[in-house]
């Protein structure tokens, strides 16, 4: 089972993210931490084996390794030397204390939500960090022992060129990391940047132009928005359809074709940390999440899954060369292109 822990508590709100997380809460991670408790031990009571964990948020180095403690002494018994233990951080409040308790309480993974180097364009996304922060806390995470860490970045904004996103990708190269995750820009309604969309670069992306400039420094491209040396397994998990646990304000969970919503509100969640909306997929929308996910990942989608005439529309794909079919599955190469492809696939 991969389990996914919520931390919804930021320093500060990037002006692009419409993440469930909220600033000036300090005061409520205690009750938050107790309910948090109170509903991972009801989720561990039908867990056998734990396969990855991923604490995100929010800001997880916002809150300190004290209420950590809590949750890795429930988690313990469950978890074997070798799973991945996913922890983000922020580079302004990864301190090397911090970094130091992660890693000693089993984390094993750090992901940096650095967005650039450049402090204009920091600035402009209002984040709580400077470049030299985020490359001091890169480097601290690897001197206090972490092998497996990753970055964050954002593209397609308006202060973007060439020459910024090569400089951002030179420096991210330059550190201990093998993982990138860069993403470009959404605009989200409810966010600070809503009211000013003009802010995505949109006349061209930069999506070929940092992908060719991660790859070509060794790094592969396992999703749309995902490159390493190393791949993550709980990321995998999820482009996989795998079964997952979600403990947190909002932290939806996935088993067996049915999803669970929490609260996503702070209090009502720390009121009722037990309550869960259940939606029942439907056998369409499975399919058309699995061919979305596959098409997007190298995950790829199984044919036995798809029918008569979706398999058809996929091997004429394969006859133009746009998919692979290998072992009983069809397989993307350009992910930037994985929803046209998806989308042929399901027309009627
Ligand atoms: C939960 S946040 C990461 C952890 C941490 N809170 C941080 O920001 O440093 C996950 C990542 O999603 C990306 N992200 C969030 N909102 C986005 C948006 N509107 N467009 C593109 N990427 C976004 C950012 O790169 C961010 O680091
Ligand atoms: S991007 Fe990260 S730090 Fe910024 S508001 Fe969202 S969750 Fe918080």
């Amino acid at each position: 089972m991969q389990i996914y822990i919520h931390i919804p508590f930021c320093d500060s709100k990037c002006f692009y993210c419409s993440f469930n997380s909220y600033t000036n809460l300090e005061n409520r991670i205690k009750d938050y931490s107790i309910s948090l408790l109170k509903s991972l031990k009801y989720e561990l009571k039908n867990v056998k084996k734990i396969d990855s964990i991923y604490i995100g948020g929010g800001t997880p180095s916002a809150v300190s390794p004290f209420y950590y403690k809590e949750i890795f002494e429930l988690l313990s018994p469950f978890i074997d030397k070798k799973i991945e233990i996913t922890i983000e951080a922020n580079p302004n409040s990864a301190t090397k204390d911090w970094l130091l308790q992660m890693r000693e309480l089993g984390v094993n993974r750090v992901s940096f939500g650095v967005q650039s180097f450049n402090d204009k364009k920091l600035k402009a996304l209002n984040r709580a960090h400077s470049s030299k922060e985020a490359i001091r806390a890169v480097e601290l995470a690897n001197r206090v022992g972490f092998k497996n860490i990753s970055l964050d970045l954002i593209y397609d904004f308006y202060l973007d060129s060439k020459e910024l996103l090569k400089k951002d990708i030179e420096i991210a190269f330059s550190l201990p990391i093998n993982h990138i995750s860069a993403y470009e820009l959404i605009i989200e309604r409810g966010t600070n940047f809503f009211s000013t969309p003009e802010v995505k670069a949109n006349k061209e992306s930069f999506n070929f132009f940092i992908r060719d400039e991660i790859i070509k420094r060794g790094f592969s491209w396992y999703e749309v928005s995902n490159y390493g040396k190393y791949k993550s397994s709980h990321n995998l998990g999820y482009w996989s359809y795998k079964n997952y646990i979600g403990v947190g304000a909002g932290a939806v969970g996935f088993i067996d074709n049915k999803r669970f919503y929490p609260h996503t509100n702070i209090e009502k969640y720390i009121k009722e940390p037990l309550f869960k909306r259940v939606e029942e997929l439907r056998y369409e929308d499975i399919l058309t999440e699995k061919i979305f996910l596959g098409l997007r990942s190298i995950v790829g989608v199984k044919k036995e899954i798809l029918p008569s005439s979706m398999q058809k529309r996929a091997d004429i794909l394969v006859d133009e060369k746009r998919l692979e079919f290998k072992d009983g599955s069809y397989f993307n190469k350009d992910f930037f292109i994985s929803d046209e492809l998806a989308l042929f696939i399901m027309q009627n």
